[in-house]
């Protein structure tokens, strides 16, 4: 499905980063960044071009192909990986941020993975989620048809027990990012340090 979504000359989320991630990694010294689910690369590409040392991972080749060539475009150099999340092990203590924009996964493996997210950052390191929660069911601008795939605060603070919170709201706010997202949304936003 992924693939195919990808399968345009035109870059779905734009080629501009994520507002949160962009505000959010403001304070945060470059590094080893891991984006989950990065498909087509805007926010790796952007935080390349900030001096981290990015690996996006994503089950879409083809997403991952249109990130390479941002990369290209923009004269930075990214790493990718092709891998199902439910399979991917995130290395411990081996990344300074973790990134998590719209990478909704179904619950059983998206716990796993935030269990991971904890013990792959470094002490110190940082995690960045933006997602939406089921609230965005009814404004219909973007993200999953079923509320199984959204995020709700309550749950992410479960989830990431282990980190300390210096960001963690749900809020409303207008998405303007790709043709995929654009209108007012409900998200949950999190700024995690290990
Ligand atoms: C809404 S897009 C967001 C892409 C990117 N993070 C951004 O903000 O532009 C969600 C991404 O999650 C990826 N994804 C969904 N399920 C996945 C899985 N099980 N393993 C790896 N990637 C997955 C999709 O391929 C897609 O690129």
């Amino acid at each position: 499905m992924w693939n195919e979504r990808y399968a345009t000359d035109d870059y779905v989320y734009g080629t501009e980063p994520n507002d949160f991630l962009r505000a959010a990694v403001a304070s945060v010294p470059p590094g080893r960044a891991l984006c989950l689910g990065e498909g087509e690369g805007r926010n790796a590409v952007y935080l390349a071009q900030q001096g981290f040392d990015v690996l996006a991972v994503d089950s879409s080749a083809v997403g991952l192909q249109k990130a390479q060539r941002l990369a290209e475009d923009r004269g930075v150099r990214i790493e990718t990986l092709v891998a199902d999340l439910a399979d991917y092990a995130i290395e411990p203590d081996a990344w300074d941020l973790i990134t998590s924009i719209f990478c909704h996964v179904p619950a059983s493996i998206r716990k796993r993975l935030h269990a991971e997210v904890v013990t792959g950052l470094r002490p110190g390191g940082v995690f960045i989620l933006e997602a939406y929660t089921p609230a965005q069911l009814e404004w219909g601008t973007g993200g999953p048809p079923t509320a199984e795939l959204m995020m709700t605060l309550d749950g992410l603070v479960e989830e990431l027990d282990g980190l300390d919170f210096e960001e963690a709201v749900e809020r409303e706010r207008d998405v303007v990012e790709g043709r995929l997202h654009t209108g007012r949304g409900a998200v949950v936003q999190i700024l995690g340090r290990r």
